[in-house]
Order: C-alpha cells, then sequence, then structure tokens
C-alpha cells in the first residue's frame, strides 16, 4: 500500500519511517495521522521487523500538528482532532517493538510529541524541540502535558509549555528529553545502529521490558515490581531464554528466533 505523506521501508530487522511532507515542514495533517496510525499496524503484524525508526524528510523533523487544518476547528472539532492524535501516538508507544526516533529537525508541538511516544530519541546536533501551542491560543494536544513531564520533570514541563520556547538539541540532552546528541550527517547511522543493537537481543524480552516500563512508569512500585515478575515468568517459557542463557554457559554466539 502506497502512503502520500509517509515512506515506509524495510531494512533488515527494521522498519524505517519518514513523514514526507516536507513542504509544510511535515506538519500532521488528519490524513497523515490516519497514514502513521496505517503503518504502525503493517509494523506490528510483521514479524520480522524488531525495531523501528521514525523520521521526517528535510529539514523539519515534523514541525507540529497542521495549523491550516486547525485554524478553524469549533469545540468539538479540536477536541476530535486531538483524539486522533493521542490515539496514534499512543499505537506508537504501546507497539511491541522498540520505536527510535532520528529527530532531524524541527520537533515542535506535535513533532516533540510523536518524539515522545517513541521509546528512545536520537537528535541531530541541528534538531529544535518545543511545545510553542500556548502562543498559538491551544494546548498540547497530542500527549505534551502528559509525556513532557513524565520524562523532564514537572517543572520543566511547565516552563516549557508555559512559554512555548523553542530549545536546541544540546539543552534538550541536559534536561533529559533525548538520549544523544549527534552530527546531522551521522544520525541515520547512529539510529540504525542502535535499533540493530536492541534488534540483536532476545526480541520478546526487548518487548516485555518496554511493557514492564511503561506500566511500571505508571503505577506504583508494589504493582510495577509485581507486574515485573509476571514478565520475568514469561521470560522462562520462551526457546529464546533457553538459548540466550545456554549460548552464554557454552561460550557461544546466541541465535535468537523470536519464540
Ligand atoms: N502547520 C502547517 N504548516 C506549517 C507548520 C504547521 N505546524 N509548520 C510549518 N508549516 C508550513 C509553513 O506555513 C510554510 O508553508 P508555506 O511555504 O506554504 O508558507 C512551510 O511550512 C515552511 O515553513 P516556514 O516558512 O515557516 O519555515 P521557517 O524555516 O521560516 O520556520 C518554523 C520554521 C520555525 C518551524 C516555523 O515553520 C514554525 O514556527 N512552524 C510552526 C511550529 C508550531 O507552532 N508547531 C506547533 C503546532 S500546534 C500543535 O502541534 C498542536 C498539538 O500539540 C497537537
Amino acid at each position: 500500500m502506497d502512503f502520500k505523506n509517509v515512506i515506509f521501508e524495510k531494512e533488515g530487522k527494521l522498519a524505517l519511517i519518514t513523514i514526507n511532507r516536507p513542504k509544510a515542514l511535515n506538519a500532521l495533517n488528519s490524513e497523515t495521522l490516519c497514514e502513521i496510525d496505517c503503518v504502525i499496524d503493517k509494523v506490528a503484524e510483521d514479524d520480522s521487523i524488531l525495531a523501528v525508526i521514525i523520521t521526517g524528510a528535510g529539514k523539519a523533523f515534523v514541525a507540529g500538528a497542521d495549523i491550516s487544518e486547525m485554524r478553524d476547528l469549533n469545540a468539538n472539532g479540536g477536541r476530535k482532532f486531538g483524539i486522533l492524535g493521542n490515539k496514534v501516538f499512543r499505537k506508537i508507544e504501546k507497539l511491541e517493538k522498540p520505536v527510535i526516533a532520528a529527530v532531524n529537525g524541527f520537533a515542535l508541538g506535535g513533532g516533540c510529541e510523536i518524539s515522545m511516544a517513541c521509546d528512545i530519541r536520537i537528535a541531530s546536533s541541528k534538531a529544535k524541540f518545543g511545545q510553542p501551542e500556548a502562543g498559538l491560543g491551544i494546548t498540547p494536544g497530542f500527549g505534551g502535558t502528559q509525556r513532557l513531564p513524565r520524562l523532564v520533570g514537572t517543572g520543566m514541563a511547565k516552563e516549557l509549555i508555559y512559554t512555548a520556547k523553542i530549545i536546541k538539541a544540546e539543552e534538550a540532552f541536559r534536561i533529559g528529553l533525548v538520549n544523544k546528541v549527534v552530527e546531522p550527517e551521522a544520525l541515520m547511522d547512529e539510529a540504525k545502529a542502535l535499533a540493530n543493537t536492541i534488534a540483536g537481543n532476545a526480541p520478546i524480552a526487548v518487548k516485555l521490558c518496554k511493557e514492564a516500563i511503561n506500566r511500571g512508569v505508571q503505577t506504583d512500585i508494589d504493582t510495577g515490581a509485581a507486574y515485573e515478575s509476571e514478565v520475568f515468568g514469561e521470560c522462562f517459557a520462551t526457546e529464546d531464554q533457553k538459548e540466550g542463557m545456554t549460548a552464554f554457559l557454552e561460550k557461544r554466539d546466541k541465535s535468537f528466533k523470536n519464540k
């Protein structure tokens, strides 16, 4: 299936998703959101894909939700648009495979928000981050009020959101919004190397780690620890656990089967 605003490629064990609306700096209109939703479904169904990279075409990662689509919305339309964006980003967050955002440029509003729905953010030194919504008369609507404080703390998130200021990649790294900053030309290689390292580990274990961390940060430590014990136990029902431990004890390379 071909998409208008999204490029979907497979490279070995990786899926590369490029948001491709460069004339509008990859701004997210409803059509693009629906295409991303569809691509994530394809990725979920494909057992040969073990890690995912999301990036943007041209000079922007994603410059936000589409302002021209939003301008004339009424309250109900705004609510529906917010629900759509949140649904798609939550699908990324809940995808049972690791997702890396390779942030090549502007990650503003919905762009910062989609990067935060990913597991890990690698940024080009040219990238810029921010939640400019308050300056447009709206709140962040695709998860910014929820994920930014979870990532950088409440005080820093409030400062960024209330001021609508745009920060450079280095500052985003300093506050813990991104994992690493690299030279622009090294971005995709770094993201792919990281994705391949992850894809070399036991896929079911990585999936369960994602689930345990995502659940755990939303709950109290007793509930989180109980869930961790559950998934820890589940791992022992997999062939890959036997393979990983046997390979270690036999001092040989492991060969995981995603089983
Ligand atoms: N929506 C729609 N179109 C956008 C857009 C957006 N978010 N961001 C950029 N564009 C369009 C511009 O209108 C322009 O189109 P034309 O060529 O037809 O005029 C084109 O992309 C190129 O943009 P600029 O000429 O502005 O490029 P620049 O390099 O001078 O500036 C920028 C880059 C600083 C990122 C600037 O484009 C900008 O400030 N964009 C808006 C950023 C923003 O406010 N994002 C938040 C949106 S609200 C949101 O995301 C809500 C939510 O949480 C769901």
